[in-house]
């Protein structure tokens, strides 16, 4: 089993000079439509024709219309995104998170999103960038999730605090680079081992 994701940076924008005003903020439309390249690309790679940019419409946060076959997961940086994909049968959910490496998390804020029940290890920085991804694929696997804090974590290892046992087949890891720290999060369904595929851009 396996989840392909790609990393798509600001420079790969270059030459799309007008983009259509989908938020009014001009940093959170140019990493959108990041998001929706890298989903375009991820469905050319996995055989199907998406849509143009424009059109590409994920409905319930996880399918597009192009690809019913396949789950997505997107997140957004002001000059990065992040989009995974999977085979619908083989995960009840995946998510993802990506940050900047400086991004600064207050320490009074962790109140907000770790749980009492939480064991695991990392910065405030990755927990909450683990939070963001376990919540994702928790909420896409149909959890009645409505805050991180819901989300626990133990070790590699995540549930919904109303449901324990699904603990052993949810999983997510952290990958690093220079700029950035990025969360892939999935709840499985067997016990089958999960590769990370990147895709590169060309
Ligand atoms: C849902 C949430 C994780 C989104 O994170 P974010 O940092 O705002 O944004 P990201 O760029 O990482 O992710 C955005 C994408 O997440 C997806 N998304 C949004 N809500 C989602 C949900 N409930 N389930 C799964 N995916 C979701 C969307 O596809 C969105 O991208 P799009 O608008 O381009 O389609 C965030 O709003 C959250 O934390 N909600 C929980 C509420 C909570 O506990 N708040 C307290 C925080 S201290």
């Amino acid at each position: 089993m396996k989840i392909d994701y790609i990393l798509l940076k600001d420079h790969q924008l270059k030459g799309l000079e007008q983009l259509p005003t989908v938020f009014s903020h001009p940093e959170k439309n140019y990493s959108h439509y990041l998001s929706r390249m890298g989903i375009q690309y991820l469905s050319k790679v996995l055989g199907a024709l998406p849509p143009p940019l424009d059109k590409i419409e994920l409905v319930d946060f996880q399918h597009i219309k192009a690809l019913p076959g396949h789950i997505f997961s997107v997140s957004h940086t002001k000059d990065c995104a992040l989009v995974a994909s999977a085979q619908a049968e083989k995960f009840k959910g995946i998510g993802v998170d990506i940050e900047r490496v400086h991004r600064t998390i207050k320490v009074d804020s962790e109140k907000y999103f770790l749980n009492s029940d939480d064991s695991f290890q990392g910065s405030l920085l990755e927990k909450w960038c683990v939070k963001e991804a376990c919540f994702k694929a928790l909420s896409n696997s149909g959890e009645a999730i409505k805050l991180l804090q819901e989300a626990v974590v133990i070790d590699n290892n995540f549930y919904f605090k109303e449901n324990p046992q699904s603990r052993k087949h949810n999983c997510y890891e952290i990958i690093k680079n220079q700029e950035h720290i990025f969360v892939i999060a999935y709840c499985g369904i067997g016990n089958s081992q999960v590769n990370l595929n990147s895709v590169n851009f060309i």
